[in-house]
């Protein structure tokens, strides 16, 4: 019997919605196909927005879109991507497949798609090969509302209007394949580029800084120490690999201790935000400046037969518990981290939706997002879950993870996960400061290696959850093998 107390009288941070976020970048078929389709395409679209994608999109509350990288942002110039569509400018993908880009997407359609989405853009900006006046006009052709080149030019093309524009990230992985750079060097060109991000009218824009690749600890406290005053929110990218770069293994087949490898390099997460977040604090013991994990989920090596540049993978209850470990992680550190996005929103690495053609399917990690919905702009309450540990030769994680929040209507929803492939578990619930009137309860449980197919969309799918029993102190009941359980108290 495992005990699970949760204390409503503890109220924590607000679970900032935009943890729920995703990111889009101009990688295989992401974009092109997987959400735009052209106006002329036979999927049904709206201004060339495949409306099954977003309707399934909207229907998880999406928060927050980043666009459009990713290793592509430092790539882009954003002028290709406006005005007339038969004379913007072709490119080659040279990071992603060698594909020809023909910027059919760029500004325009992006901020359409965040219009039909409901939710917040949030725009990665060209500082590793891009110039400072480049960076400063596209904000400026977003956003300013007067007279000016930029504003004349947007009019031209069609938007009269400025659009809202509130996240902006200044340069990705500038470490990496955004210029290789030093952080003393990143942290000196994140003030000079950031200063010509301009807020027009009240237009405020909230200025992300490229922060480090997994446990760069150095980079963190560089970064913070030289430039923690110009920014408002700092990246971090993780990604789960099983056993590293050059092993990355299969998402479909795999085996009991691929499993709880992938479980343990997940729960990885909880280190890297813990000992990040301790680096902010030096320099911003207020927390003003948000920790944006703006890049996480599963890697696993492409799709036999598929494009290697594509990053196309299938998606199992192996990803649904990944997605619910990190979000969870996400809740509970919710007074630092105030944004995160699944990489990447459609047919890439660790999608929410695939596409073939016209027919798409949602995936286990989609149904883990439209469980955790709840939690969006909730309040994380204390909870703690007296978890054993379980596992493989020396691989060992907790078998059980949980987080909790209240919504404003005083709902509480509980997350919990149970890594275990083949037990189930008894858990009773003590809760304080809350009385018991009516439950709702929903599950995703399946094989470990279970997905669904686009002949058989719905093999994996979210059903009721029954088995519980109202208790004196709360709640009793059984969670099964492998799943993902959400239960609303009210
Ligand atoms: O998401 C795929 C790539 O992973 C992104 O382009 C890059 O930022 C990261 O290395």
């Amino acid at each position: 019997m495992h005990k699970l107390v949760v204390n409503v009288f503890n109220k924590k941070s607000k679970i900032s919605k935009e943890i729920y976020g995703h990111f889009s970048e101009h990688l295989g078929r992401c974009i092109y196909e997987g959400i735009y389709v052209g106006e002329n395409s036979e999927i049904p679209n709206k201004n060339g927005m495949r409306k099954d994608v977003v309707e399934a999109l909207k229907e998880i509350k999406i928060p927050v879109l980043r666009w459009p990288g990713g290793c592509f942002a430092d790539e882009y110039h954003w002028k290709d991507g406006i005005g007339e569509k038969s004379s913007r400018k072709k490119m080659i993908n040279t990071h992603w497949g060698g594909l020809v880009e023909d910027n059919s997407f760029g500004t325009h359609e992006f901020m359409e798609l965040c219009d039909q989405l409901g939710c917040e853009p949030y725009i990665s900006g060209n500082l590793g090969s891009g110039t400072v006046q480049e960076m400063s006009e596209w904000v400026e052709y977003v956003t300013f509302d007067g007279v000016s080149p930029m504003a004349e030019e947007r009019k031209k093309n069609g938007q009269e209007k400025p659009w809202k524009l509130k996240y902006f990230g200044i340069g990705n992985e500038n470490w990496g394949c955004g210029g290789n750079m030093t952080p003393e060097y990143y942290a000196n060109l994140f003030r000079r580029y950031g200063t010509y991000v301009r807020n027009y009218g009240d237009n405020k824009i909230f200025k992300v800084a490229c922060g480090p690749n997994i446990d760069d600890y150095n980079w963190m406290d560089v970064v913070m120490k030289m430039s923690h005053q110009f920014m408002d929110g700092i990246s971090l990218h993780y990604y789960t690999m099983s056993r590293g770069w050059d092993d990355k293994g299969s998402a479909l087949n795999f085996d009991e201790t691929r499993w709880f490898e992938t479980m343990s390099k997940t729960l990885y997460m909880e280190d890297l935000v813990t000992h990040h977040s301790e680096i902010m604090d030096r320099y911003d013991p207020e927390k003003r400046i948000a920790l944006i994990v703006d890049e996480w989920g599963n890697w696993f090596d492409v799709e036999e037969g598929t494009n290697p540049g594509f990053l196309y993978q299938q998606n199992t209850m192996r990803d649904a518990l990944v997605a619910g470990i990190n979000l969870n992680i996400f809740n509970k550190h919710s007074d630092r981290v105030r944004m995160a996005n699944i990489a990447q929103v459609v047919n890439v690495l660790q999608s929410v939706i695939l596409t073939e053609g016209e027919k798409m399917l949602l995936t286990p990690t989609y149904h883990v997002f439209n469980m955790f919905k709840c939690h969006q702009d909730a309040t994380l309450v204390d909870s703690f879950i007296d978890a054993t540990e379980i596992g493989i030769n020396d691989i060992k994680v907790p078998n059980l993870t949980e987080s909790a929040s209240v919504t404003e209507d005083g709902k509480l929803n509980i997350t919990i996960n149970n890594l275990s492939i083949s037990d189930s578990y008894d858990v009773e619930t003590v809760l304080t400061g809350m009385k018991v009137n009516s439950v709702k309860a929903e599950i995703l449980t399946d094989d470990m290696n279970a997905y669904n197919t686009f002949d058989c969309p719905n093999a994996v799918h979210v059903k009721e959850f029954t088995d519980y029993k109202v208790t004196e102190e709360g709640l009793s009941f059984k969670i099964p093998a492998c799943s993902v359980l959400h239960i609303e108290v009210c």
